[in-house]
């Protein structure tokens, strides 16, 4: 377990920076954490202060019940190889093979020509690049230099591993595969992985957990479904609008709603749905229960990871009365619910 308690860091200089503002994070083994923010909003920082590669001007970084900040360097030397990097720009040695930066990391821990042999080719097999060990990074493309800094992180056995906007070079699809191959890393060898970005589509594809972090604050945090069901904060409403509209399609706009009910209008409703409610049958229900017409005008099902969420738009046709009986009804069911307006009846 990671526990970040109250971390700041301000940057010295005459101009003072203060890039961390007091961040408290708990992290469990075997998660993969998001940390999504606009550039400058400290990220960057806040990585490098987990691994000390950037002491924090305040806090505390725990570590397994270990406290990071009160080590020597010899104990964060050894500490750091629980805790592996990859970076955006992937930082190889280009003098070097694919195979010699794989193998630099077990080289300068003086582990012997065997068993680096076995441990690179071990590692070459996990992220698919046997067949490129003798080409240099010049010779690839960006997907495979990254896998080879994830086998490089990988190869002192972390505990951890951090990724540093590990796919904001790569085009989508390259970075759907560099994402796979974290999620498999992660389930086969129980590696808790913290990865930090700017884009929520990397956050929905592999994160269990998010935080949003603005000006060195964390905003929000929470499970990514219910991040993306009912963000909180302006933060992370933005950054989830990104990747999912919840503004009203165009057609419904020019229905002409309004916000107050009428004898002549329908109920404009939007539902949200997660996890396994999203196979209940609402609409059916309300239809049944109550005296009304339902007509479903817009939906959006999506699935993060394997747990689907999304939202319908539907018209709750029936007397003014029985509209708001039903919405009543809707409103205590465990899904997000809200009126949207009300629009004219077709009929
Ligand atoms: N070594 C440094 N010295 C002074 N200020 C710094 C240093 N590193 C970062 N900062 C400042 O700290 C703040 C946070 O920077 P950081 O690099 O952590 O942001 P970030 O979220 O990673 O941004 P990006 O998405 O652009 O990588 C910024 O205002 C930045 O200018
Ligand atoms: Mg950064």
């Amino acid at each position: 377990m990671i526990t970040l308690e109250n971390i700041t860091k301000t940057y010295g200089g005459k101009t003072q920076v203060h890039a961390l503002k007091g961040i408290s994070l708990t992290i469990e083994d075997g998660e993969i954490f998001g940390i999504i923010g606009k550039s400058g909003a400290g990220k960057s920082t806040l990585v490098r202060c987990i691994n000390m590669l950037e002491k924090p001007t305040s806090g505390k970084v725990i570590i397994d019940d270990k406290d990071l900040m009160t080590m020597s360097d010899s104990q964060l030397r050894e500490e750091r190889k629980n805790i592996g990097m990859i970076f955006q720009h992937f930082n190889l040695l280009s003098s070097r093979t694919v195979f010699g930066n794989i193998a630099f990391p077990l080289e300068l821990v003086g582990a012997s020509k065997d068993v680096i042999k076995k441990k690179v080719a071990d590692l070459l097999e996990l992220v698919g690049l046997t067949d490129r060990q003798y080409n240099y990074p010049a010779q690839l493309s960006g997907g495979q230099k990254q896998r080879v800094g994830i086998a490089r992180a990988l190869a002192s056995d972390p505990k951890i591993l951090l990724c540093d906007e590990a796919t904001s070079a790569l085009d989508p699809q390259t970075t759907k595969s560099i994402l796979e191959l974290l999620q498999d890393i992660n389930k086969r060898m129980g590696i808790t992985i913290i990865i930090i970005t700017h884009e929520m589509a990397v956050v929905k594809e592999i994160c269990d957990r998010v935080a949003v972090i603005e000006g060195g604050i964390i905003k929000e945090e929470g499970r990514v479904v219910d991040v993306f069901t009912s963000p909180r904060s302006q933060t992370m409403k933005d950054f989830v609008k990104s990747v999912i509209n919840m503004a009203l399609p165009d057609g419904l706009t020019k229905l002409g709603v309004t916000d107050q009910p009428a004898p002549d209008r329908d109920m404009l409703v939007r539902l949200r749905f997660k996890g396994a409610v999203t196979n209940d049958p609402v609409v059916a229900t309300i239809v049944r229960k109550f005296d009304v017409n339902v007509s479903v005008l817009y939906g959006n099902i999506d699935y993060i990871q394997d747990e689907p969420f999304g939202y319908l738009i539907v018209v709750i046709i029936g007397d003014m009365e029985t509209q708001a009986k039903a919405f009543q009804y809707i409103k205590n069911l465990p899904i997000g619910s809200e009126v949207l307006g009300y629009v004219p009846r077709n009929n």
